[in-house]
């Protein structure tokens, strides 16, 4: 039976089901740190069968290019997540999330093009979905690279306020909808081009005027749009795997912008209107504040810790900072050799990214079962000896709980100040991402100890060696 014969449509459609099946178990498998690897794994080999039977299912004249952008794109994306510091997967996901929209964007275009020359017209559901595509896909394409230059500093992270970019901002949604309604009564290159022209330059201008801190927020939501191109070109395609792909991401990429949002107490809209937490800025608001707070030095956190029975960790932004998460696990190893209980508070919002502080501990080998989320340990202060708060700032401040001017009020945050006592690891007095003083470095409870994370674990380390 030749190869076309045995891969006739419904052996493609069999595959495509199996494709997705393994798409969206992948996706559950993520859902935890224990089976997050196995089921990244699963969805890319989900990936590598749709590619296959598409690429064998539709007896394609030159699979030899398509396999040799396989194995191209394969290896660039191996190497890169490979080298790619952990701080700096936002701007990898980013720049990847940009690639996705302009792939969907280009192969909608070829389908134009090729209809374009058909001659026989194009029904009005293909130029929506063409046009869909493209706009989706070119939004996000520069969005996604504005997105990357803030996050690398190639751009200003400063929100960039055009004096009329509302009205701009218009002009250009009216123009987008004019040139698809063009396409759709005359089929022809023109308007598709007007139209990929204004979603190239919406990208940037929507991207422009959000700060850099909340990029991370804006490349969850622009990886849902990466998504949505993507499910577009399935239906301009007829290719159903591409349509349950592309789904399957614009969707979760949008369940995620919801997390991280509600987890940070803001609205969408907010995120997007921009001029909030601007990092420049920000670290200076703590400064002025000139209440006294109780500071200690290693050997005293040592002895705390020492003789406690109970320990919580809280991890946050300034763990990634130092780079302290193998220290982290040292101290917990040598804590549990004295027979002390230790858990890790993992607050969803804590760093920069999602699954931030999760990443962090798994690459220093933290058993999972001791990472425990926001609901699971914050009836557990209580019941704690010492909450040392390592580089953790905004997702600890007991203002979010009261003090309602504050813009972090609402934000659920981890109980660390009903702890028996606070270890607080810092450099300074500085604030964190939301600019706002931390009340927890000034109750009673609470001893200071700055210095860089590593550096002042490292010491715990050697002097609870010592005990
Ligand atoms: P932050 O509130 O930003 O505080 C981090 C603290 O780490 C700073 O106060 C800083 O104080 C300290 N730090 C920095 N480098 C350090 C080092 N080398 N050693 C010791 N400490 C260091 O962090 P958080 O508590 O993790 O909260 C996260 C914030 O980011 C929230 O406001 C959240 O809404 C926001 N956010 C999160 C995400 C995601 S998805 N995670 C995305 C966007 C925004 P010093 O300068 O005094 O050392």
């Amino acid at each position: 039976m030749s190869t076309e014969a045995l891969f006739d449509i419904n052996v493609t459609n069999v595959a495509y089901i199996v494709a997705a099946v393994l798409f969206i178990v992948g996706l559950k498998r993520l859902g935890s740190p224990a089976t997050a690897r196995s089921g990244n794994r699963l969805s890319a080999i989900g990936m590598l069968v749709a590619v296959l039977a598409t690429v064998v299912g539709n007896d394609l004249a030159s699979w030899e290019w398509i396999l040799g952008g396989v194995i191209v794109g394969s290896g660039i994306g191996a190497y890169s997540a490979r080298k790619v510091q952990m701080t700096a997967m936002p701007q990898l996901v980013a720049l990847f999330n940009g690639f996705g929209g302009a792939a969907s964007a280009v192969v909608a275009t070829a389908e134009l093009v090729r209809l374009i020359d058909r001659g026989d017209g194009i029904a009005e559901d293909v130029s929506i979905t063409i046009m869909a595509s493209v706009i989706v896909g070119g939004v996000t394409f520069t969005g996604s690279f504005i997105a990357f230059g803030k996050l690398q500093g190639l751009v200003t992270s400063r929100p960039v306020l055009l004096p009329v970019r509302n009205v701009i901002n218009v002009a250009l949604l009216i123009g987008m909808i004019a040139s698809t309604v063009w396409l759709i009564v005359d089929p022809s290159i023109t308007p598709f081009l007007i139209a990929g022209a204004i979603a190239l330059a919406l990208g940037v201008l929507v991207v422009i005027p959000i700060g850099g801190a909340d990029m991370p927020v804006i490349i969850a939501l622009l990886n849902s749009y990466s998504g949505i191109a993507g499910a577009a070109t399935g239906f301009v395609l007829h290719n159903d795997v591409l349509i349950i792909a592309g789904s399957l991401v614009g969707a979760s990429g949008l369940i995620l912008t919801r997390i991280m949002t509600k987890a940070m107490n803001r609205s969408l809209a907010n995120v997007m209107l921009g001029g909030f937490g601007v990092e420049d800025g920000a670290a200076a608001a703590g400064g002025d504040d000139d209440r006294p707070v109780r500071s200690i030095q290693a050997e005293d956190a040592a002895t705390m810790l020492g003789y406690a029975q109970s320990v919580i960790f809280v991890p946050g932004y300034g763990l990634a900072v130092a780079q302290a998460q193998h220290q982290v696990r040292e101290l917990a190893d040598l804590l549990k050799a004295r027979g002390i209980s230790v858990r890790y508070a993992i607050h969803p919002v804590a760093g920069r990214m999602p699954g931030h502080m999760n990443v962090l501990l798994a690459e220093a080998s933290v058993p999972y079962d001791e990472l425990k989320d926001l609901d699971e340990i914050n009836g557990e202060f209580q019941r704690t000896d010492v909450a040392v708060v390592i580089g953790a700032n905004d997702v600890t401040n007991p203002a979010a709980r009261t003090d309602t001017s504050s813009p972090i009020y609402g934000m659920p945050i981890l109980n660390v100040d009903q702890a028996q006592s606070v270890i607080m690891m810092k450099r300074s007095m500085s604030s964190g991402f939301a600019g706002v003083q931390n009340e927890l470095f000034f109750l009673d409870k609470t001893q200071m100890l700055f210095g860089d994370a590593k550096a002042s674990v490292e010491k715990i380390i050697a002097e609870v060696k010592d005990l």
